[in-house]
């Protein structure tokens, strides 16, 4: 995708060089910082303070990062070390795992002295699969939006998309998941406009999300989490698309939290509501994702501060709250199966239900889910 006209990757290869940039995304939109990443703590340090965020994009760059802990070690106890390490950063997308899992089982089969090489190989190989994975969500999404703007009255207007957190091309190598087909439909003279949802506490919405749609031209509105209902209510929405970070094998899926709120003012309201995902977030180990996929809890500190830009341009963090108010803050939620509409992959729609990912199983040539462990 393009910042200022110029293709991007939200990790990129420096050319000639064995090492990767991040945009950095705790500063964006304010400031454009590419950081370079030149070992595993680097790495480490990247995706817990979420300078990288976003499933897709935390599983590529912890396979970037197993290649900087084998350039410096590749010993067996630096293979379970990186892992380990990497694994811990943040628990709930499963992309994480995933990654991490791709880059240990080519690793291992090697001698030391070549576990460097084929982790860079593969590490390379997993962005630029990311690429193609998510044009192919577009793709796929971009039929579902034709279809929903052919259902809406003649001249009634663009079609109305709504959003949440940002599933776009930072959270994933480049493309997007939900955003794909949104980025993709209006490429193809369709009209779209997009609610943004601020997503608090982090505001990826606001400041993520609504800084990409702003590249692209991409018509779109912030507004705050709750307008959801009242949005729907109104008839103000024709659909409401979403990414995940875990999705199990019934269908049950986590995303940021607030998600699971906008899929029952949907289901309220009749309106379709879709999550677009690649393969890689599906955890086909797990079948009841209320109960069993892991929410990452971060700081209370991220609910009472919030932080921004000031007239000045120094990057400001107030309180808004009672000084030692407790605040929880649960990353993450879960939207249950039989609120989504459809789950939107590289490989088609898929209808969310064990019935569903079944027939996914099936069409990636796997045994059906529940038996199998990768
Ligand atoms: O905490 P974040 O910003 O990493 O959460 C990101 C999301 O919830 C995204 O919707 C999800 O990872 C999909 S990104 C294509």
């Amino acid at each position: 995708m393009k910042i200022q006209g110029v293709s991007h990757r939200s990790i990129e290869i420096i050319p000639g060089r064995k090492t990767v940039r991040i945009l950095d995304q705790t500063v964006l939109p304010h400031a454009l910082e590419w950081r370079e990443l030149a070992g595993l703590a680097d790495v480490v340090e990247a995706i817990k303070t979420m300078r990288v965020r976003g499933a897709p994009l935390i599983g590529a760059t912890a396979a970037f990062g197993c290649f900087f802990a084998l350039r410096d070690d590749p010993g067996d106890d630096m293979v379970a070390r990186a892992y380990t390490e990497l694994l811990a950063t943040r628990p709930t997308a499963v992309n994480l795992r995933w990654a991490l899992d791709r880059i240990r089982r080519v690793v291992v089969s090697q001698p030391p002295g070549a576990r460097a090489e084929a982790a860079w190989a593969e590490a390379g190989a997993i962005s630029e699969e990311d690429v193609r994975t998510n044009q192919a969500i577009g793709a796929h999404g971009l039929a579902l939006l034709r279809g929903a703007a052919r259902r809406k009255a003649p001249g009634s207007g663009p079609l109305q998309i709504m959003t949440h957190c940002n599933a776009g091309w930072l959270g994933c190598v480049d493309w997007g998941t939900a955003l794909a087909p949104i980025y993709q439909a209006h490429d193809a003279g369709l009209e779209v406009h997009v609610w943004v949802s601020e997503t608090r506490p982090r505001g990826q919405g606001a400041s993520l999300t609504a800084w990409e749609l702003g590249q692209h031209n991409v018509p779109h509105t912030l507004v705050v989490d709750n307008e959801a209902g009242h949005l729907a209510q109104r008839g103000l929405v024709d659909l409401m698309i979403v990414g995940a970070d875990r999705v199990t094998a019934r269908g049950d899926a986590a995303n940021k939290i607030g998600t699971y709120l906008k899929a029952l003012a949907a289901r309220a309201h009749h309106l379709p509501f879709y999550v677009a995902l690649p393969v890689s977030t599906i955890d086909w180990t797990m079948t009841d994702g209320i109960r069993d996929i892991p929410i990452e809890q971060r700081s209370g500190r991220e609910v009472t501060h919030v932080a921004g830009i000031a007239g000045d341009g120094r990057r400001e963090e107030v309180l808004i709250t009672p000084a030692g108010t407790v605040a929880r803050n649960d990353a993450f939620d879960v939207t249950p199966a039989e609120v989504i509409t459809g789950l939107v992959t590289e490989h088609g729609v898929f209808e969310a239900s064990a019935a569903g990912l079944g027939q996914l199983a099936e069409a990636l040539g796997r045994t059906r889910p529940g038996t199998a462990t990768t």
